[in-house]
């Protein structure tokens, strides 16, 4: 696909000039503006997987950047991708190359698939636009846009974390304030820092319905990051905390971790720390240790034991405690003194790296782990022993996913399929469209469809079926199609949507491109191609009335067209790349008597192969 895309590039003239420098990244016809990052992938127990979709956000740089021509455009951004690593979703374009962070599925709002992420905050000299936590719905339409609404600079990117029902959701708060250092012995001392801590926002409003901060309640003395000769510091002031997520229990209870105090707080309702995990003030007996973690999760908790997880990175800029980086499941038990703290679980990062770069760790329905170790989107899938059952990371050294996650996933894209269609030939005999389909988003997509109509409104004729075989699919039809449009059917053969009617697009200049007579050749009409060919190779009489296309109905033989399906599929891998090949070669100015023959002969083979069952031909549906 990639080769075919590159050629049809040259031929048409350059549409992606740079496509040759960035192995690491997928272009496609349909989307042209789109740079989707490929991904290796590596199965050691395919069988074992749980079911869903990758949810990556990839970034360059965390701090947004002055517009300027670095990105490439609908690079960094939100996507989607299923477990093969072929593209779902890429939602770059959506925010114009912002950063986008924490994206998921939040499948815990209703029945239905809904997705959320932070959008940082854009680079803006006022500081304008601060940011939001999103949630769209399954059909990736803005459902609620939460702003920042209280006096914080920024949608802080560390979490948003969307509470079941949808009605709230929390975010961390990080805010400069200025204090005495008492706590490190120097009273009369004086420094900025940055506090941290949650809010719980309204995700209809953003109003913020509940507020902790750490100020005042967890002391710089916490910190590893602070000693007690450390000099004061100007605005904004020491980051001596660092909150980097936060997690709401059935209790009403709340979970926060600290990275620079290596601390899991639980946060009461009322707003008290009732316990430390962790750090240099912990609560609990504990057999084992961590530091820099992130992504501390309630699994189950009541008023007296929790299981939770989080990524112990075990590591920083600045050194690291132990050798690798691990996924911890932690079970904690209140109602002992002290009160304890067991691992029921620790699977350590596969390739025994430290993972320096956020991350985090996901209990999946089934039993498996899923854990984003993120630079590089690194990302690895675990059965309930721990075992590996797969890794991925991004083809790219460029990127990296703040949070990597895997939920099943309905997308139903609000916008229709996107079609590029064009049109080759050496004469008017041997003319042939080529399509190019995809969709955005959409999920369940098994085959496609090709429909052609000899006017704008004219009535749409089957030219074709293929099987969905990637984002982006191809397929050859004979003739000119002038008009032509596309619909997706799921692999039961139901209809899950259909193109706009589009005009395929021509070669600047035929002779240019190897059509050997001065004329210009004319469309053909698709039912006189296609319709005419089908009743003549029919052994049953249909009435010339099936032409008028009022039929909406399609009734196919599955096997029959799964047989023709295949069929034509067979014929286009055989014959695309090999007379796409030649048409390059054609507009560069040579091989002229070669595709004249290849053709002819293609032309032949063609109309033996097409299916040629009725049920095949059946117009797309109107509605
Ligand atoms: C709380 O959970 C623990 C661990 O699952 C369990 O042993 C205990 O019985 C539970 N307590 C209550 C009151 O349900
Ligand atoms: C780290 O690795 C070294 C050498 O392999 C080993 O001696 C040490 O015990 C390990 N440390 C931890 C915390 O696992």
């Amino acid at each position: 696909m990639r080769f075919t895309t590159v050629l049809l590039s040259l031929a048409f003239g350059s549409v992606f000039a740079e496509a040759e420098n960035d192995d690491d990244l997928i272009s496609f016809v349909t989307l042209p503006k789109v740079r989707a990052l490929k991904f290796d992938i590596t199965y050691q127990d395919r069988d074992a997987i749980a079911p869903g979709y990758w949810f990556v956000a990839p970034y360059g740089v965390i701090d947004p950047e002055v517009p300027t021509q670095q990105w490439k455009p609908c690079q960094v951004g939100p996507y989607i991708y299923d477990t093969d690593g072929m593209l779902i979703w890429a939602g770059s374009c959506m925010f114009d190359n912002r950063n986008v962070f924490d994206f998921k599925a939040a499948n815990n709002i209703d029945d239905q698939s809904h997705l959320s992420f932070i959008l940082q905050h854009a680079f803006h000299d006022d500081g304008s636009d601060k940011g939001y936590g999103y949630i769209l719905d399954q059909h990736y339409d803005e459902e609620y846009k939460v702003p920042v609404t209280n006096n914080l600079g920024a949608f802080n990117m560390h979490e948003f974390n969307v509470l079941d029902g949808g009605k709230t959701a929390l975010a961390c708060l990080y805010r400069s304030e200025y204090t005495d250092l008492s706590a490190l012995g120097r009273p009369e001392d004086h420094s900025w820092i940055v506090s941290g801590g949650l809010v719980e926002l309204d995700t209809k409003t953003g109003e913020v319905l509940f507020e902790w901060s750490s100020f005042n309640n967890v002391l710089v003395d916490e910190s590893v990051k602070v000693s007690t000769d450390s000099p004061g510091s100007g605005h904004p002031g020491w980051d001596y905390i660092h909150v980097n997520s936060a997690d709401k229990n059935t209790l009403g209870d709340y979970l926060l971790s600290a990275r620079f105090t290596g601390t899991l707080y639980y946060i009461s309702k009322e707003g008290e720390i009732v316990w430390r995990l962790g750090g240099k003030y912990s609560d609990f007996d504990m057999d084992f240790t961590f530091s820099k973690q992130h992504h501390a999760r309630f699994l189950e908790s009541n008023a007296t034991h929790h299981l939770i997880s989080f990524l112990n990175n075990a590591s920083d800029e600045g050194g690291n405690e132990e050798n690798a980086s691990s996924a911890l499941y932690v079970q904690l038990d209140t109602t002992v003194s002290p009160m304890t703290a067991r691992v029921v679980r620790r699977i350590n990062r596969p390739d025994n790296g430290l993972t320096r770069l956020r991350g985090n760790v996901q209990a999946l329905p089934n039993g498996n782990t899923f854990v984003g170790w993120s630079e590089r989107g690194y990302q690895s899938e675990h059965a309930a022993d721990g075992k590996l059952l797969m890794e991925a990371k991004f083809a790219s050294t460029r990127f990296s996913s703040y949070r990597s996650y895997k939920y099943p996933f309905t997308g139903r894209p609000s916008s229709p399929p996107d079609v590029v269609s064009s049109v080759y030939g050496t004469s008017e005999l041997d003319m042939t469209t080529i399509f190019h389909v995809s969709w955005n988003g959409a999920t369940d997509v098994a085959s496609w469809r090709f429909y052609a109509r000899a006017f704008e409104g004219g009535s749409p004729v089957l030219v074709g079926e293929t099987l969905k075989t990637d984002f982006e699919t191809m397929y050859i039809a004979e003739g000119y199609m002038d008009w032509v449009s596309v619909e997706a059917v799921d692999k039961d053969g139901n209809h899950l949507g259909k193109s706009e009617v589009h005009k395929t697009m021509t070669p600047g200049n035929w002779q240019h491109a190897g059509f050997q007579t001065e004329s210009t050749p004319g469309p053909d009409d698709p039912a006189a191609l296609y319709l005419i060919e089908e009743q003549e190779d029919n052994d049953d009489e249909h009435d010339m009335g099936d032409m008028d296309m009022d039929d909406t109905e399609s009734h196919l033989d599955p096997e029959k067209a799964a047989k023709a399906v295949e069929k034509a599929y067979e014929m286009v891998r055989g014959v695309g790349g090999l007379l796409i090949f030649i048409l390059l070669a054609c507009s560069l100015g040579g091989l002229v008597a070669g595709i004249y023959y290849y053709l002819r002969q293609r032309r032949l083979r063609a109309y033996y192969e097409v299916p040629s069952d009725e049920t095949e031909r059946q117009p797309l549906e109107s509605s």
